[in-house]
């Protein structure tokens, strides 16, 4: 069963700038909701139960968002009104899910996960990268139900433009299971065009295994100086461990760039 799913937040949100000088990205809203309550709600229907969220001191404020429980009840106690209480009800639900672990250096999302190991109980658990909105469909749920079913790692995975390659983890398959699932035999992050193996790319939902606490601890930086997550997996990959690629049926808006953030908002408010 996957329990557990933990949020990297703790990125600087360059791509966003000036919008996230002095503001978290990740509590920017889309048609009018914020961006991680989506991804928080896909986790609560998937069944997760706890919520790692990974940020660090310069983003407090994401913190602070769960916790302003005094401003709430003054506001609701002076002003009656429904709108602002279900809302007060949302976040009081998301607080009683979420933790917090820092990651105070930008050092990647491997490093991120890292910080997560005293927490994970059981041996599997979900990752979401927050750029990654997945609408029409929940694709968490769908990966739980496969990783359910085979017992093992499961990342989600979409065709991209050849020509954008060096911006994806790419994936090398090794056999389709199925539609929609392949076995995984290798995965690259951010080749060139020239040497990667496809254009099927991660995408930001990843079922890991706990083993991989053991791969990050001795991960060196990779592509960018940075530590990523995919170079772990593709240790793991290269140990025997089963990795499932799941070609997802939502639509995918990337809320990470500028352009992909506003036009999140106008596909959304179009559903
Ligand atoms: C990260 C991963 C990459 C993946 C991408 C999906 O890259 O490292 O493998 O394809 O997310 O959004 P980033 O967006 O942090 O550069």
């Amino acid at each position: 069963m996957i329990r557990q799913a933990i949020i990297p937040l703790a990125g600087l949100g360059t791509r966003l700038l000036p919008l996230t000088s002095v503001y978290a990205k990740e509590l920017l809203p889309i048609n009018g909701k914020v961006g991680l309550e989506y991804i928080l709600d896909e986790c609560i229907e998937a069944g997760i139960k706890e919520i790692i969220l990974i940020i660090s001191n310069r983003k407090k404020i994401i913190q602070k968002y769960f916790y302003n429980d005094l401003f709430f009840k003054k506001i609701i106690k002076a002003k009656k009104d429904q709108r602002i209480l279900n809302e007060y009800k949302k976040i009081k639900k998301y607080k009683k899910m979420i933790k917090f672990v820092f990651q105070n250096e930008p050092k990647g999302t491997g490093d991120a996960v890292l910080k997560t190991r005293n927490k994970i109980k059981d041996n599997y658990f979900l990752m979401i990268l927050p750029d990654d909105l997945i609408i029409k469909k929940n694709c968490s749920k769908d990966m739980i139900l496969i990783h359910n079913k085979m017992n093992c790692s499961v990342m989600a995975s979409m065709k991209v433009n050849k020509k954008t390659v060096n911006r994806w983890g790419i994936y090398s398959k090794k056999k389709q299971i199925n539609k929609s699932n392949f076995y995984i035999k290798d995965v690259v992050e951010k080749p060139n065009i020239k040497s990667a193996p496809s254009n099927n790319a991660v995408i930001g939902r990843y079922i890991l295994p706990k083993k991989i606490f053991k791969k990050l601890q001795k991960q060196t930086k990779g592509k960018g100086g940075e530590i990523h997550i995919t170079d772990s997996i593709r240790k793991l990959i290269k140990d025997g461990e089963e990795f499932v690629g799941h070609t997802f049926k939502g639509k995918y808006l990337d809320c990470g760039s500028m352009e992909g953030y506003i036009k999140s908002s106008i596909e959304i408010a179009i559903k």
